[in-house]
């Protein structure tokens, strides 16, 4: 806090950004800056990733630029702190001084962690909460092959901790953002129709949370504004069609604006109220946004109609000539027509809650700091009520 009372807003862009068709093969003068030396480099993916075309062009890529690596591709979605050790092991054994993560937010997660601990040493539990990490970690170049979690700009690693009732923490440091990220569209051409889905609803719940932030400023606003319009006119259909350029780089591009944007403004209610969903029940992280997102905007929609309108417009709604309750019931619908398109319910068909889960989960969010973010203060029967409306309880 400043004198006057005010919170000191900042923003800073840590993460060099390279753009466009096939930057993943044109990238060798990324590798040069950033990998100043002949060092070993770890490169990091899932296997999924690792059997495809992708990770094939990519190393070629490496080995033309004559850069030495080793690939690691034991990576499992939801990084755990016991994954990460793993990891963690196979860069110490291969002596690599670098690392490059191909993949989404998992695989990108899982090599921050590893970065900060080669460097910083001790155990990952060390790290859990802010600017905890002092030593900055090992290069990073991150690669990403979904769009939505953001994790290529971020300063946040999200790791499952498997000695605390597997319950996720964050690591989050400015130091953690990675050097430099390839935003190549083309990457995204293999992405199944469902997991684009999500991931694209957790890019949209990025956008929109960071925009109506008690935290966000005139330099994150504008970021997220441009994310909400790609995000939400594209993402039907990138859906249908991952392997269209247009599409694949408005969610992409869409994607990493909304991940630098709540890099500063932070998030609201949708991602308190992910963390106990997710750890009740079987649903992917954007799913869970999915299914909370509108139920989040119709609560917090009268704490600032203004903004929420901005959204409407930018979602390719026209609300005007309509009072408030009109445009906000309009934009609710708009984004649960969106989750319909793009096959969300039938996603969380057998999801079934319980009552006393989410007595529960609400508890958890009252007892979370989301309140300093989130644009309306939210009571633990708030929360009650919007758990059972996207439950459907
Ligand atoms: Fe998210």
């Amino acid at each position: 806090m400043s004198a006057t009372g005010q919170r000191l807003a900042n923003f800073k862009m840590s993460t060099d950004l390279f753009i466009g068709a096939n930057a993943s093969l044109n990238m060798e003068p990324v590798l040069r800056k950033v990998f100043s030396d002949d060092k070993q480099v770890m490169v990091v993916m899932d296997q999924g990733i690792s059997k495809t075309a992708i990770a094939s062009s990519i190393c070629d890529t490496l080995t033309a630029a004559q850069l030495s690596f080793a690939v690691f591709d034991k990576i499992s979605s939801n990084p755990t702190d016991q994954s990460v050790v793993h990891a963690f092991e196979f860069l110490k054994k291969e002596k690599c001084f670098a690392l490059i993560a191909v993949g989404g937010g998992s695989s990108i997660d899982t090599a921050k962690a590893v970065g900060l601990l080669a460097t910083n040493g001790g155990d990952l539990r060390d790290y859990y909460g802010n600017d905890k990490v002092k030593i900055p970690p090992l290069p990073l170049v991150a690669i990403p092959t979904t769009a939505g979690t953001g994790s290529e700009v971020s300063p946040t690693s999200m790791i499952t901790d498997t000695s605390r009732k597997k319950i996720k923490f964050g690591i989050r440091s400015e130091l953690n953002c990675p050097r430099a990220a390839i935003l190549d569209p083309t990457l995204l051409r293999f992405l199944p129709s469902h997991i684009a889905a999500v991931c694209g609803m957790d890019a949209l719940s990025h956008a929109i949370e960071s925009f109506v932030s008690l935290w966000s400023n005139p330099f994150t606003e504008p970021l997220s504004l441009q994310a909400i319009s790609l995000i939400g006119r594209n993402l039907k259909s990138f859906v249908e069609d991952p392997n269209n350029f247009q599409f694949a780089s408005a969610v992409m591009y869409g994607s990493t604006m909304a991940g630098i944007a709540f890099s500063f403004a932070r998030l609201g209610n949708v991602h308190c109220m992910v963390r106990p969903l997710e750890e009740k029940y079987p649903l992917s992280h954007g799913l869970a946004c999915a299914a909370l997102l509108p139920h989040v905007i119709r609560f917090n929609f009268s704490a600032c109609p203004e903004k929420f309108r901005q959204i409407a417009q930018g979602m390719g709604l026209d609300v005007q000539g309509m009072n408030d309750d009109e445009a906000g019931k309009r934009l609710v619908e708009r984004v649960q027509e969106l989750n319909e398109d793009i096959g969300i319910p039938m996603l969380l068909k057998g999801i079934q809650a319980r009552s006393e889960d989410v007595r529960e989960m609400a508890k958890v969010c009252a007892e979370t700091p989301y309140n300093q973010w989130n644009p309306r203060y939210t009571e633990e029967e708030d929360f009650r009520q919007i758990f059972e409306m996207a439950l459907q309880v």
